[in-house]
């Protein structure tokens, strides 16, 4: 038999650093995979339909995260209603799904209220958050029976004014923050539980005739990695939810515990590997579950709110993105420009993404770095990664981006670029269009006297 023929392979040299081992270092040695398909729809097809750099959603596999949250909490005997966090991902047509799933909208300003409003959804359907909701937001939400939680002392005055002008009754539900364990404490928003603001809320609420306290609401973190948390957060919000009643200051009807539930995207700061430090969807719902039945919610019955956000949605999102030009930085690493950086990646700050290429690869993996393609020098998507020799025009595939990138994005130098849902039947559909010129001028104006 002929000898193979090998193909040349350009030595590659390697500065070896001493001491300690940082957290980019440790995690380098991730396995950089080929993807040449999301859905059984080829990356290529997509990019040279829709350009790049390009997110694409995966329509599937949010249905089958929203299957499985719904099974594991579904094993109990509590009355549970879901809600969709807008501020996580408030496409219209991600929005559309989670409505047709059966969630609620849980909506944290007007805008989002109006965006709930605009495909549909019923003011009845929406729970309205947040510390900023405008006076019409407000107006609008009571009228049209939006559920609506309080945030502050004078909130109360405001919905109980409105209440009294539209002379309605209205129910209404207040944000509580409370001490769980978990440091910084998320004490901003609503009423304090145990410094006793919470109970002066409530005293203060009941001296307004038109407003009636139904429901607790307290959102304790995002990305919660211990689900002892929320056993803490039941209890707690338990205990106060007894005693309103005992003292005959309110009967409440229901309970939301918020979101916070983790995605498998890899913390920066983090040396374990997210399969370690995130446990499963499945061991929250179980704590939650005991929680609640430990606390005896189910008699008499409250009802149940959940508000999740990332855990659903951040695993179907990735951003294609392309090579641009390549670098060799003087101090001998490789460096990358692709289409894609912060201006698309806001949660790059905290999280390091799975980074896939389009082909196969088999070539010495090198020390590189990934910047984006704005003209600033903090435009880095990773850095501290083991990278094969890429080639101008290869696309590299960045995941999770699901969650609280399609908001948080920045319109800065770049046009923001297209959005694609690939449907369950694996076909694509442009769910939010390239930005053009017509956007980003749209709302500007040139004094007569500057006009060229
Ligand atoms: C009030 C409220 N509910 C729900 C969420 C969703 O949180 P997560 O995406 O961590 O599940 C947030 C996010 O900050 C929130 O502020």
């Amino acid at each position: 038999m002929d000898d193979p023929i090998l193909s040349y392979e350009k030595p590659i040299i390697t500065k070896l650093k001493s001491g300690c081992i940082n957290r980019n270092e440790w995690h380098s040695n991730q396995s950089i995979k080929t993807r040449t398909h999301i859905d059984s729809v080829d990356i290529n097809e997509l990019i040279n339909k829709f350009g790049s750099p390009l997110f694409v959603f995966s329509e599937d596999t949010i249905r089958k995260k929203i299957q499985k949250y719904k099974k594991y909490f579904s094993t109990s005997i509590f009355d549970i209603q879901m809600a969709w966090s807008y501020k996580t991902n408030y496409l219209d047509a991600i929005c559309s799904i989670f409505y047709q799933e059966g969630f609620l909208a849980e909506v944290v300003s007007e805008m989002e209220y109006d965006k709930a409003r605009y495909i549909g959804i019923p003011g009845n359907k929406i729970i309205f958050n947040g510390p900023n909701k405008s006076h019409q937001s407000l107006v609008k939400a009571i009228r049209e029976g939006a559920k609506i939680h309080i945030d502050n002392f004078e909130e109360i005055e405001e919905i109980s004014h409105i209440a009294n002008k539209l002379n309605k009754i209205i129910d209404v539900g207040i944000r509580l923050n409370l001490d769980t364990g978990t440091y910084p404490l998320w004490s901003r928003f609503g009423f304090n539980l145990e410094s006793g603001e919470s109970l002066a809320a409530v005293k203060k609420i009941k001296l307004h005739s038109k407003l009636n306290l139904v429901g607790l609401h307290c959102h304790i973190g995002t990305f919660v990695l211990d689900p002892n948390l929320y056993k803490i957060q039941v209890k707690k919000m338990t205990i106060f939810s007894q005693m309103l009643e005992e003292k005959k200051y309110a009967k409440i009807k229901y309970i939301d515990l918020g979101g916070g539930l983790p995605s498998n995207s890899k913390l920066r700061d983090s040396y374990y590997h997210q399969n370690i430090i995130v446990p499963n969807m499945e061991v929250f719902a179980k704590t939650i579950i005991s929680a609640l039945e430990d606390n005896k919610l189910s008699e008499p019955r409250l009802k149940i709110f959940l508000e999740n956000g990332r855990a659903l949605i951040d695993d179907a999102g990735f951003l294609i993105s392309t090579v641009k030009s390549t670098k060799r930085l003087p101090d001998g690493t490789k460096g990358y420009v692709i289409d894609a950086g912060i201006n698309l990646l806001y949660t790059s700050t905290w999280y390091k993404f799975n980074i896939e290429i389009n082909r196969q690869f088999q070539e010495h993996m090198e020390m590189s770095v990934l910047y984006g393609p704005l003209c600033m020098n903090i435009d880095v998507v990773d850095s501290g990664i083991l990278l094969p020799p890429l080639n101008t025009n290869d696309q590299i595939i960045l995941s999770p981006v699901g969650a609280y990138n399609v908001t948080q994005w920045m319109q800065f130098i770049e046009y923001r670029p297209a959005i694609v849902m690939i449907d369950t039947q694996r076909n694509p559909h442009l769910i939010r269009g390239k930005e053009d010129l017509t956007d980003l001028i749209r709302r500007e104006s040139i004094p007569e006297h500057l006009a060229i």
